[in-house]
């Protein structure tokens, strides 16, 4: 089957289109167009994504993007937009339409909605809602442009730890759409913390890849000038790195940044973005080996925008690997907001509305943003 989906939660427009087809060991997925369109020059003098200037952009994005992604596939779907002439073959008919319903910015959700409706309603095709965080989910999986999802049995129960601008949750799936929180952020997300930390180290958003940039760059870690005695001190806290639970919590460190720079104005920025780098791996890398200990996943996976991060990649793949596990890691091209990995989702998921062992499909009527949708 051929799944056209869109995800506009936040400040990226997307559209892909992927073929799936059940093989004996799982489902052998083909990425047939993948387009994402950034909005990060837009939103980068305010600092942060504006949510009605991001819902302007998509509205203008999704009709390029649509026509962009006919021109990548041969043939191309049969699809319109608002009457226009078809051109398309039925060879490459789509069998559903894949909208992200939330979490997100509801103004840009909303583009989306709309969009994926009109689309769904002119060519009498199902819709179905997918919540953007079981994107982040299946996107450790993913290869381009061909990849495999195992049967059931080789991938659960899997331990996902979900990082992004918004979220910071260890995620335990047992099934397909299955989600059980073991511990989540208690304040911001880990990708918000590196944001805003660049923005006190005036470094353009987003400014996880800025602050990785000066970290790597951070040449003398071992012998750094903050050395007291022998000792190595850590600048700065690694939140609730011993609190039993498996949450987490940054706010407090990104103060503590915040009250090191006041005090120290001269630091240079190589060394704090460092400190700063190192102990938001700690603290990720050690809740990860804890519920890995405590639920005894079979496989582990990383995902969302701070999935893009060398340095949590490498530590938690080592530490991983000492204890027997590998850890499944996006490639860099899915780490950020994209749609196929919406479409993957909407895959697992109208796999099971059309058996019928979920709630019936929604009427596309019915399908809204859900700023706050929970896994
Ligand atoms: O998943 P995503 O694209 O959007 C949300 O759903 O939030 O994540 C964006 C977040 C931003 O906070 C950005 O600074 C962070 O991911 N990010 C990184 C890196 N690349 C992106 N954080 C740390 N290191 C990176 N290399
Ligand atoms: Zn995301």
């Amino acid at each position: 089957m051929r799944i056209l989906a869109i995800e506009t939660s936040c400040d990226e427009t997307a559209i892909a289109v992927l073929k799936a087809k059940k093989t004996k060991t799982g489902v052998a997925f083909e990425i047939l167009s993948n387009q994402v369109s950034s909005q990060v020059k837009i939103h980068r003098p305010f600092g942060g994504v504006v949510p009605n200037l991001a819902k302007r952009e998509h509205i203008k994005n999704l009709p390029i993007l649509f026509k962009k992604m006919l021109k990548k596939i041969t043939p191309p779907p049969p699809l319109t937009l608002r009457g226009a002439e078809s051109l398309g073959s039925r060879a490459s008919k789509l069998d559903a339409v894949a909208v992200t319903s939330g979490p997100g910015l509801e103004p840009a959700l909303w583009t989306g909605i709309n969009f994926a409706k009109e689309l769904a309603e002119e060519h009498k095709l199902p819709l179905v809602p997918v919540n953007h965080l079981e994107g982040h989910i299946y996107s450790s999986m993913m290869r381009n442009p061909k990849f495999e999802i195992l049967n059931p049995k080789q991938i659960f129960p899997l331990l996902t730890l979900i990082v992004s601008g918004g979220h910071t949750e260890l995620v335990l799936t047992k099934k397909h759409l299955e989600h059980k929180i073991l511990g989540e952020t208690l304040d911001d997300a880990a990708g918000e913390a590196f944001d805003k930390v660049a923005r006190m180290l005036e470094l353009p958003y987003p400014g996880g890849p800025e602050i990785s940039k000066l970290a790597k760059k951070f040449h003398n870690p071992l012998n750094p000038p903050y050395l007291k005695g022998d000792k190595r001190e850590r600048l700065f806290p690694r939140p609730m790195i011993n609190s039993k639970d498996l949450n987490f919590s940054f706010s407090g460190l990104k103060t503590s940044v915040l009250y090191y720079l006041r005090d120290n104005p001269k630091t240079d920025k190589f060394l704090i973005a460092y400190e700063f780098e190192q102990a938001v791996v700690d603290v990720l890398v050690s809740k990860t080996l804890k519920a890995v200990e405590k639920y005894k996943p079979k496989t582990v996976a990383l995902g969302g925008g701070v999935a893009a991060n060398d340095k949590l990649r490498e530590e938690l793949s080592r530490k991983l690997g000492a204890i027997g596990h590998t850890l499944l890691l996006p490639e860099k091209k899915f780490t950020g907001d994209n749609a196929a990995m919406i479409a993957v989702a909407a895959y697992f998921k109208f796999a099971r509305l059309r058996r019928g062992d979920l709630k019936k499909f929604v009427k596309p009527e019915n399908i809204k943003a859900e700023g706050g949708l929970k896994l």
